[in-house]
């Protein structure tokens, strides 16, 4: 069931991150800060974001062994963010650790999602570099399974195979989409794609980035992408 359209706000600065979001002056969209902005400016990016009313995802994709991503998490949940992820390639493990960190006093815990594989890595690659011969739709319906067992709510996949995931881990259990494009848009790097009115069928959120980034009218295109996902 599509819940929103987060933008994917790859920019180098905070400048240029704060000059493009000035153009939404009405509704604030969800956004998502990955490693460029986050590494670029640290966390005060994130806390400058959200005091401007927006919901956050986090895309730092952490991966490593439990204990480190345990205690990175812990720091991660003092900013509060909507939304955070890690790969499932470190093991259920590793995202209990991950899921436990980032759980406040409270119990309160922000939307933990593992990344199952990039859709940068084709089958191919994955059979010759990582030695998985499983195929690619098997490969992510077992990631998405590990991360259900280790307690987390969802995944992030190709919205190709956000039906499949939710086969696997049943309705509820999140899919949350890259990989998005208008019908009559420019495809860039990206290989495996989908228009945000066909995600509407499997995905729970999408994430778009150049589409609305780099488009001669970013909040109209937005615009677009809501009407579309959302049925607005
Ligand atoms: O510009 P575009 O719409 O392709 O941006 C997609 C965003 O989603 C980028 O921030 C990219 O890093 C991210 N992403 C992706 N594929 C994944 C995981 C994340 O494109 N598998």
């Amino acid at each position: 069931m599509p819940h929103d359209v987060i933008i994917a706000l790859d920019f180098e600065n905070k400048e240029k991150t704060l000059a493009f979001l000035d153009q939404f002056t009405g509704r604030k969209p969800y956004v998502k800060i990955g490693m460029e902005l986050y590494y670029a400016e640290g966390p005060d990016i994130v806390r400058e974001i959200k005091a401007r009313g927006h919901k956050i995802f986090l895309d730092l994709k952490l991966h490593d062994i439990p204990n480190t991503v345990k205690k990175a998490m812990r720091v991660l949940s003092r900013l509060d963010v909507d939304m955070t992820n890690l790969h499932a390639a470190g093991t259920i493990a590793m995202m209990e650790a991950a899921k436990e960190g980032l759980t406040k006093e409270d119990g309160s815990c922000a939307t933990l999602l593992a990344v199952t594989q990039l859709t940068s890595t084709s089958e191919e690659r994955m059979r010759q570099e990582l030695l998985i011969d499983a195929t690619m739709p098997e490969t992510v319906k077992a990631y998405a399974r590990n991360a259900k067992a280790a307690g987390l709510p969802g995944v992030v996949c190709s919205p190709l195979e956000a039906a499949l995931v939710k086969e696997a881990c049943g309705p509820d259990f999140l899919t949350v989409t890259p990989g998005i494009r208008f019908a009559d848009g420019d495809a860039g790097d990206q290989v495996r794609i989908m228009t945000p009115e066909k995600a509407r069928k499997a995905s729970d959120y999408i994430v778009v980035g150049r589409p609305i980034t780099a488009a001669p009218d970013p909040v109209a295109a937005y615009e677009r992408c809501c009407r579309e996902f959302l049925g607005e």
